[in-house]
């Protein structure tokens, strides 16, 4: 899947051709798809509310971004299915019947989108997968690095372990089976705990439900006994929430809780880092991939396909149509050491919404207040 194209001196050049005017140039005359005007409508479908990210960041981010390419004369048209795959197959055939000039498709579901994706390359509406690699004939990816997500959670909750001996129990509780994304970062992350530690058990999470991985975490403690429980994999922050209830249900307290992992760096889970509760979360900068995604998607409406193709020089399959133009935007680990140059740097939190008053202390320790 991770084919990443190094083609700097590529880039460079089409970024100077763009410069000095030719970019214009060539996209008048024999490009297949004729310029368009700013006047463009992006559909964005998002996949779910439980996690905060899509309605805190990347729709708004997406939104303002079209509005800049276009002088405010594009705009966007969004719809979030809330975790229901048959409610984003009505949404995207709305946005069909519609005649939005392009989707932006993070999908609940990436195999049964694959006919709504064929209906919408039937009536010329090109199809830009976001953050989920949808299948069916998608034009282009736009994406972090999921992969290396899977690998810094592994690496990251192996080194939090003290002493950490290749018998020391985990249990791995991952992502949602209909999401691609869940399986790389699975993949990704068994690279680094296969050999170190022993996945003593391993959930897929339907939904990504924190409610779920609750009950899972619930069941593994009864078959493993908590104090066996040397760390756990959890592939996003809101399954965190959800497996921390579980062990303080079973008497660990909140100073004896075994390092924990996340993903999505929410709001919640930057001050369970702070108690110290969850160990770490993974920071993935959401204005480097929406703002991408945007781009993106005004560049083909708009037939600047030396854009396009400058924007999206990875290289992915899918397992229904090979070497897709991608973009894979790369993430970090989250943990206390690095709260001030990652999120609050980038303005994802104010250090005010972070630091209420049951945090004030931690905040102070960290310098951040
Ligand atoms: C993934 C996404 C993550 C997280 C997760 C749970 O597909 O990449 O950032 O949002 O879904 O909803």
């Amino acid at each position: 899947m991770r084919r990443i194209a190094i083609a700097v001196v590529a880039s460079t050049m089409s970024l100077s051709l763009a410069g000095c005017g030719m970019l214009g140039a060539s996209e008048n005359s024999s490009s297949a798809t004729p310029t368009r005007s700013n006047d463009v409508t992006v559909g964005v479908l998002m996949p779910e509310k439980t996690n905060t990210r899509y309605a805190d960041f990347d729709y708004p981010i997406i939104k303002k971004k079209v509005a800049e390419l276009t002088q405010n004369k594009g705009r966007t048209e969004y719809a979030n299915a809330d975790g229901e795959a048959k409610a984003q197959l009505t949404q995207m055939q709305k946005m069909i019947d519609e005649k939005v000039d392009v989707i932006l498709l993070d999908a609940v579901d990436s195999k049964s989108i694959a006919a709504m994706v064929q209906k919408a390359k039937d009536a010329d509406i090109p199809v830009i997968a976001y953050d989920r690699l949808a299948q069916g004939p998608i034009d282009g990816y736009v994406s972090f690095d999921n992969e290396l997500v899977g690998e810094v959670q592994g690496r990251t909750l192996v080194e939090a372990i003290p002493n950490v001996q290749a018998s020391d129990k985990i249990v791995m509780v991952n992502g949602s089976p209909t999401d691609p994304n869940a399986g790389q970062f699975k993949a990704g992350a068994l690279n680094e705990l296969s050999g170190r530690v022993t996945v003593a058990k391993s959930y897929d999470t339907d939904k990504w439900s924190p409610e779920v991985a609750e009950a899972n975490m619930t069941k593994a403690i009864e078959a493993l006994g908590v104090s066996n429980i040397s760390g756990v994999y959890s592939a996003n922050d809101a399954m965190a929430g959800g497996i921390i209830k579980a062990l303080k249900a079973a008497g660990v307290s909140s100073g004896d809780l075994p390092p924990i992992t996340g993903q999505d760096a929410e709001l919640a889970a930057v001050q369970r880092i702070l108690s110290g509760e969850q160990f770490m979360s993974v920071y993935k900068p959401y204005p480097s991939e929406a703002e991408a995604a945007a781009e993106a998607a005004v560049a083909k409406v708009q037939g600047r396909d030396l854009q396009f193709d400058a924007l999206t020089r990875d290289r992915v399959d899918s397992p229904t149509k090979k070497d897709i133009p991608a973009k894979l935007v790369t993430v970090v680990a989250l943990t206390k050491d690095n709260l001030k140059s990652t999120i609050i740097a980038d303005g994802i939190y104010k250090v005010s919404e972070i630091c209420t008053a049951k945090y004030k202390a931690a905040c102070q320790a960290l310098d951040l207040i």
